[in-house]
């Protein structure tokens, strides 16, 4: 490739001309073919090689480990070579857990009492493609009667855990990493600074940028040029997995062990239910020593969402691991199941449904980065033109996913999983309207619209538990879905972290109509015997205790359906098909410590 250089070559720094040689080596002459002299186009050029030095440094052995990788990986895919050959499918062990009785209950105490030895992580790079949100996805409302976006609700839910967990002890600072892409991190640094983090000091966040990695125009994995620029190499996100290789080599792994954490918990940007799930999770982690823990959720035989499976190899290799739904059936048929994948007597699939939550043990998954670096198994997913698959449709790329993290652990490594029901902890938010209109019926819409009504139905059915008594849902459309809408009940992290904690603070006989509208923004507000029919929202300073009963009733906040083409109304409403017109409502906000009784 020197000499497709020409003299450029004479004018490269030794790095740069090391680079050159890789590249040469490894079938890419293409990259700097006809390039003209030295003297024209210098700054092009010298962009150019800023872009592969980038390239070469942020992935785990440098651009010639990821050629090689992807011409393995394009040579299987072409040959239809099945990633799973030689394993065979078992059903792992794990916890089920069942909201609001006693192991449940257990569980979220241990969990409180571990937090404070947690660190969490929010991978946060995606693009979004699916919903097609112009913002970052973070910056979302979880739900629109707060208004208080998936950041907002993330961390102060970790502020929350932090609180109750530092009860009786020195005070800790719950660590929290984002993982960001160029395609978000600016909005999302924006999105912290323009709220003072929420809360949070600036200093228990960090940002880490993953970097993108470049596209593939053949079989043969030369790299593909932009074709609106010969001196840039086109780039795609190389998916969540890279959060392994980024917390590895940025330290911070090492500095959360010798502060003396010990879990580290990923999370993904718009799930409004999650922190529900987090206590018990994390409880589950501790009393069985998991090494892996995966949230997950029963899953229907055939339902489009990764099984959780242990995989034998003939070899004696043993893993638990996601296999996707698509790869798990036919897995199964083929390992002597004619049926593949079947609901067993409990009426869902054995194989729960990953839901790409982990928690993992520190010490551990130390030990195991500083074997692999946190390079995590990859995969490539051409579109070919044809069945001969000589040629792409358009250029592509590696990619790897954060929940193959256990692909590379030995067999004595303790995976195992964590089974919450779906309506207490999992309700993404990831589809466009249209695309949710035609998600064929029974399954999840996973928009916008349903996972908003996902958060009002948890609290409506934990507050149920707790004995107040909460109407039923009716069911209506909002964008082309079908919905179920539950009186609108919201609070604030602070004030219900835990089912006990919840219980707590309900007694007497409480009501709330189907149309109704409950926002308890405090710490210590107490409902004693309320009945609740229109909107009643109350605030509190944390040092203010607030007893809320009585009747109240007046016309409330209705519901009005939207269409999500109405350009006159804002974005992140017309995604949900819906807003609230606030008709009336009691209001009553405290901002003094003290102790008030507000009886309607
Ligand atoms: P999703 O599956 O929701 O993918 O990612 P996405 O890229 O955000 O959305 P689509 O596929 O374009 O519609 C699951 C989680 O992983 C993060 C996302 O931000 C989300 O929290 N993610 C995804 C990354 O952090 N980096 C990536 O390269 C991809």
């Amino acid at each position: 490739m020197a000499s497709a250089l020409g003299d450029n070559y004479n004018h490269l720094s030794p790095p740069q001309q090391e680079l050159v040689k890789i590249l040469s080596e490894n079938g890419q002459d293409h990259l700097f073919r006809d390039w003209p002299g030295p003297g024209v186009d210098d700054d092009e050029k010298k962009a150019f090689f800023d872009q592969l030095i980038r390239l070469d440094w942020s992935y785990p052995g440098g651009l010639g480990a990821y050629i090689k990788n992807a011409k393995r990986l394009l040579a299987d895919s072409k040959a239809g070579k099945n990633p799973f050959d030689g394993f065979t499918p078992s059903v792992p062990t794990g916890e089920t857990l069942t909201f609001g009785d006693e192991n449940f209950t257990q569980f979220e105490e241990t969990g409180v009492r571990e937090a404070r030895k947690a660190a969490f992580v929010l991978v946060a790079g995606g693009l979004g493609e699916r919903l097609g949100y112009s913002g970052i996805k973070l910056a979302l409302p979880a739900e629109t009667t707060t208004g208080a976006c998936f950041l907002q609700h993330y961390i102060e839910s970790i502020l929350a855990l932090q609180e109750a967990s530092s009860e009786g002890g020195s005070q800790t600072h719950i660590p929290l990493v984002i993982m960001t892409s160029d395609d978000t991190h600016g909005r999302t640094l924006e999105l912290l600074e323009s709220n003072s983090y929420f809360g949070m000091q600036s200093t228990q966040v960090t940002l880490l940028k993953q970097e993108k990695v470049a596209c593939l125009d053949d079989n043969e994995a030369r790299l593909a040029l932009d074709p609106q620029n010969r001196y840039r190499i086109q780039t795609k996100p190389h998916g969540h997995g890279d959060v392994h290789a980024l917390l590895y080599s940025s330290g911070i792994l090492k500095k959360w062990y010798d502060a003396g954490l010990k879990w580290v918990l990923f999370f993904q940007d718009t799930n409004g239910l999650l922190f529900k799930a987090i206590p018990s999770a994390l409880g589950v982690s501790a009393s069985k020593q998991y090494h892996v823990n995966s949230l997950a959720v029963p899953r229907k035989a055939k339902e489009a969402i990764g099984g959780i499976t242990r995989l034998t190899h003939t070899d004696g290799r043993s893993m638990v691991i996601n296999v996707e739904y698509n790869q798990l059936d036919p897995l199964l048929r083929a390992s002597g199941y004619p049926d593949g994948d079947v609901n067993c007597e409990t009426g869902y699939s054995p194989y729960p449904g990953n839901i790409n939550q982990l928690i993992l043990e520190l010490g551990p998954y130390i030990e195991e980065l500083s074997k692999t670096g946190g390079a995590i198994q990859e995969f490539v997913n051409p579109k070919y033109k044809d069945a001969s698959k000589t040629s792409f449709k358009s250029s592509t790329r590696l990619e790897c996913m954060m929940q193959d993290y256990p692909k590379t652990l030995p067999p004595s490594a303790r995976v195992g999983f964590t089974v919450m029901e779906t309506w207490l902890a999992y309700a993404p938010v990831k589809n466009n309207a249209e695309d949710a209109a035609k998600v064929p019926k029974g399954n999840p819409y996973h928009s916008a619209t349903s996972g908003e009504m996902a958060i009002y139905r948890a609290n409506c059915l934990i507050l149920r538990k707790a004995g107040f008594q909460v109407a039923d849902p009716v069911v209506q459309i909002f964008n082309g879905q079908e919905v179920e809408v539950w009186p609108r009940i919201t609070w604030k992290p602070k004030w219900g972290l835990t089912f006990s904690l919840i219980k707590s603070k309900v007694s007497g006989h409480c009501s709330i109509s189907q149309r109704s509208t409950l926002a308890i923004k405090g710490q210590q507000i107490f409902i004693e015997n309320l009945s609740l029919d229109g909107a009643l929202i109350i605030e509190a300073v944390d040092n203010a205790e607030v007893k809320v009963g009585g009747s109240v009733q007046n016309n409330g906040w209705s519901l009005e359906t939207i269409d999500h083409k109405d350009t006159s109304e804002p974005e992140a409403l017309r995604i949900r098909g819906f807003k609230f017109n606030k008709v009336e409502q009691v209001e009553k906000k405290y901002s003094e410590p003290g102790k008030f009784h507000f009886n309607a």
